[in-house]
């Protein structure tokens, strides 16, 4: 029968094991045997138990659990031609060749990368005298649906990523806390928040936690933003607001293209206004904890289209994301929504914020 395999690589995200249940239980219930592919890509370089069959039960009690509970990692052995074709052997040997590959950009260019050498790959198999030939001929192609996992929603073409709604309810939850240390103090507090090159979190958060003043990588701010922020704490202290709160991208820059830290935030802060500011970094306890109710759902119905997606899926077929458009489950061409998420990133970094911002709104033919 057919063999899917699932797998979660990169970053974990909440939301991920509500994909991952999703996956294995449309699959069986559609006909297929539906494997677990452990610790990223590194379980398929691996093999032995680093794949292994999964059944309805084995997917139970974990919608609520946050991160991922067939492990993620981002491996060094897969990004290796070695590494690759022991992943195709292994894949073989379980005859599995449709995968449902949940992760970040990065995860899915290997993964592509992987499908596109396949064919080469199982060649050189068959000549080192690994396979078969019979074996190669069974399994032309390796066909992937791609669902994205990444707090960061940095993918171009969808409305949001798995684990970015949980991240913004875990940083909100901070910000209203930090808010009432802050107010009875009367301090400013400056919070570095994730994302990588993407602004997201951080605008959104610093909207719904009602902020005073955000950095964020895509809009640089003009030279003199020192002034205009202490200006607008200045005002909002003169109204009779007792708490100020900064919040910094991690990815933030200025015009120049140089860094914009937290504590240098904070300096400015103590400096010209003389304020009693401390500095929280939320690291990694956006990423952790149980999904909320929108990632639980969203991620279940991303991973019942995923399956219906690769089981549709022909050698010939261009591969997909499946995400959500204008609020709609959609398939997007995996290459090039992963190539333009690339671009926004390194527009980015060099500075050029109108493109960045022009190509994250990129159309496909909707
Ligand atoms: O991509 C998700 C993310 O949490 C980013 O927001 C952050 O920059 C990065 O991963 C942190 O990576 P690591 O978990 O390897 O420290």
């Amino acid at each position: 029968s057919t063999r899917i395999g699932v797998l979660t690589s990169g970053g974990d995200a909440q939301g991920m094991n509500a994909a991952v249940r999703a996956v294995v239980r449309t699959g069986i219930h559609l006909g297929a045997e539906v494997y677990a592919i452990h610790e990223g890509w590194q379980g398929a370089v691996d093999g032995g138990d680093g794949i292994t069959p999964m059944e309805w039960d084995d997917v139970g009690s974990i919608l609520h659990r946050g991160g991922t509970v067939i492990g993620t990692a981002r491996s060094k052995d897969f990004r290796e031609r070695e590494g690759q074709l022991r992943a195709a052997r292994n894949l073989l040997e379980h005859g599995i060749d449709r995968l449902v590959v949940i992760g970040g950009d990065g995860s899915l260019t290997g993964a592509d990368t992987f499908r596109r050498d396949w064919a080469g790959l199982l060649a050189e198999l068959v000549d080192r005298g690994e396979i078969t030939s019979e074996q190669a001929a069974a399994h032309p192609a390796i066909m992937i649906a791609g669902i994205v996992g990444s707090i960061d929603n940095d993918l171009v073409g969808t409305d949001m990523t798995i684990g970015a709604d949980s991240a913004l309810h875990r940083i909100v939850d901070a910000i209203d806390t930090l808010a009432s240390t802050a107010a009875s103090h009367q301090r400013s507090f400056v919070v570095e928040v994730m994302g990588r090159h993407c602004g997201y979190l951080p605008l959104m958060a610093a909207i719904a936690g009602g902020c005073d003043y955000v950095l964020v990588p895509e809009i640089p701010p003009a030279d003199g933003w020192e002034d205009d922020m202490c200006d607008l704490l200045r005002s909002g202290r003169a109204a009779g607001r007792r708490d100020s709160i900064v919040l910094v991208a991690e990815g933030a820059r200025d015009r120049h293209g140089d860094p914009v830290t937290a504590e240098q935030v904070k300096d400015v802060l103590a400096e010209r206004l003389g304020e009693d500011t401390r500095v929280t970094i939320l690291g990694h306890v956006q990423r952790g904890g149980s999904p909320s109710a929108y990632d639980r759902w969203m991620s279940t119905l991303l991973g019942y289209a995923a399956v219906q997606d690769v089981l549709a899926a022909t050698p010939e077929s261009t591969p997909h994301i499946v995400g959500v458009r204008h609020n709609r489950i959609a398939q997007l061409p995996l290459v090039e929504a992963v190539q333009r998420t690339r671009e926004v990133a390194s527009f980015v970094e060099n500075g050029d914020y109108e493109a960045a911002v022009t190509a994250r709104g990129a159309s496909f033919g909707d």
